[in-house]
């Protein structure tokens, strides 16, 4: 599988297969447990049909949004994601200048592998930073405090990370960050040479958001799981949402709402948005996928929230079935990350091209030239 003939989302995951040592592919395409949720957060979107309307004279297309304070010129965008420099040694940066070329929004996590500052000087494309409440409230001050530094234009508090998902792929390939030479994974990083020399070559791999953790940490390899478990305040509550959104006091998504009674306590507490999100299949399994659960939201808090739809989007179409409900946004992690991991920075420019391109020509067959007039009756719900 080449770059120039990727078209899909799964044969950008072909090339990051291709490329990557077990213990790193498999981090980005597992989920927890049996690995239902993962599967079903695709899968939801094939229950619902497109009705397109025909000689709507459509000429000009605009696919912009608002969300988060920030227009965007297409109504997808990217995720925060963990550790983009294993993946491809441009890493995060990679994913600020498509986020820029593209007009859309950039998600970047607290366990990143740029520096917020390094990012917040990076481009003017807007930025989200992903934040969770930690043990230390120092330094969930700290991220805030130098986020605002960045200009960042919003924050959105993770809340589906009280403890992390049980991710058995990770168990059999002894994923650690950073990797760890292990007698199971010599033979993968060994097979894998060209990412292995750059990473041994390139920059070295850091965290640098919270690094002071990691310097107080006694432990030299850490996981995502090992981070989750140690450093997230385990009793999170609403009260915890309600001082960030204070502390901050700018556009703030809460993101990993699942249920109707929470969004509507999203929109209590003065949260901005919710991304509805199961973390991409990767927390809890067996819980509903995000576009299931967008119409019962949208019937509850429609119009006094801005909803997000999180998770699974592997298709134009998929982005303008949630957008005809009735969803403010989409955003998506594999779908770039396959990319990014494959082919690095023209990887990534190539699957949001097909994307854009998937959802301004499907605009076209639907009749619609901007995202107000797809209206909930252009879909539906195939019996
Ligand atoms: C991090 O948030 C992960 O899902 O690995």
């Amino acid at each position: 599988m080449r770059l120039e003939n990727c078209y899909r989302t799964s044969d950008f995951r072909k090339l990051a297969k291709k490329r990557l040592p077990a213990p790193i592919f498999h981090y980005i395409d597992g989920g927890a447990d049996d690995e239902i949720t993962l599967a079903r957060n695709t899968d939801a979107f094939e229950a619902v049909d497109l009705v397109p309307n025909v000689l709507a004279g459509v000429d000009e297309i605009d696919m912009s949004v608002t969300v988060l304070g920030a227009k965007l010129d297409m109504p997808l965008f990217f995720s925060p994601t963990a550790m983009q420099r294993l993946f491809h040694h441009d890493g995060e940066f990679a994913i600020a200048d498509a986020a820029a070329r593209y007009g859309t929004l950039f998600g970047v996590s607290t366990i990143g592998t740029r520096s917020i500052e390094e990012l917040g000087a990076r481009n003017d494309a807007p930025k989200l930073f992903q934040i969770y409440v930690h043990s230390d409230p120092g330094l969930t001050s700290e991220l805030i405090a130098r986020c605002k530094a960045a200009n960042f234009s919003a924050l959105a508090l993770t809340v589906d990370t009280v403890v992390a998902g049980n991710r058995e792929r990770d168990y059999h390939t002894g994923m650690t960050t950073p990797p760890k030479l292990t007698p199971r994974s010599l033979l993968s990083f060994a097979t894998h040479p060209a990412w292995t020399f750059n990473y041994l070559l390139r920059e070295k791999f850091d965290l640098p958001n919270i690094a002071s953790v990691l310097a107080a940490g006694s432990q030299k390899n850490y996981s995502v799981i090992d981070y989750i478990n140690t450093q997230m305040k385990r009793t999170i509550d609403w009260d915890d949402a309600a001082e960030m959104i204070a502390e901050w006091g700018g556009p703030f998504a809460i993101k990993g709402v699942m249920s109707v009674n929470d969004a509507r306590r999203a929109v209590d507490v003065g949260a901005s948005a919710i991304m509805i999100s199961n973390h991409g299949g990767r927390q809890l399994d067996g819980s509903r996928a995000p576009f299931d659960q967008l119409a019962a939201i949208l019937d509850a808090v429609g119009g006094e929230i801005e909803v997000i739809v999180d998770g699974g989007i592997r298709r134009g179409t998929h982005v303008l079935k949630a957008m005809a409900m009735g969803a403010t946004a989409c955003s998506g992690g594999r779908m770039y990350l396959y990319a990014l991991a494959g082919a690095g920075p023209a990887g990534v420019d190539r699957a949001m091209g097909l994307l854009r391109d998937e959802i301004e020509r499907n605009m076209r067959l639907m009749g619609c030239s901007s995202m107000a007039e797809l209206r909930p009756s252009m879909v539906a719900t195939r019996r």
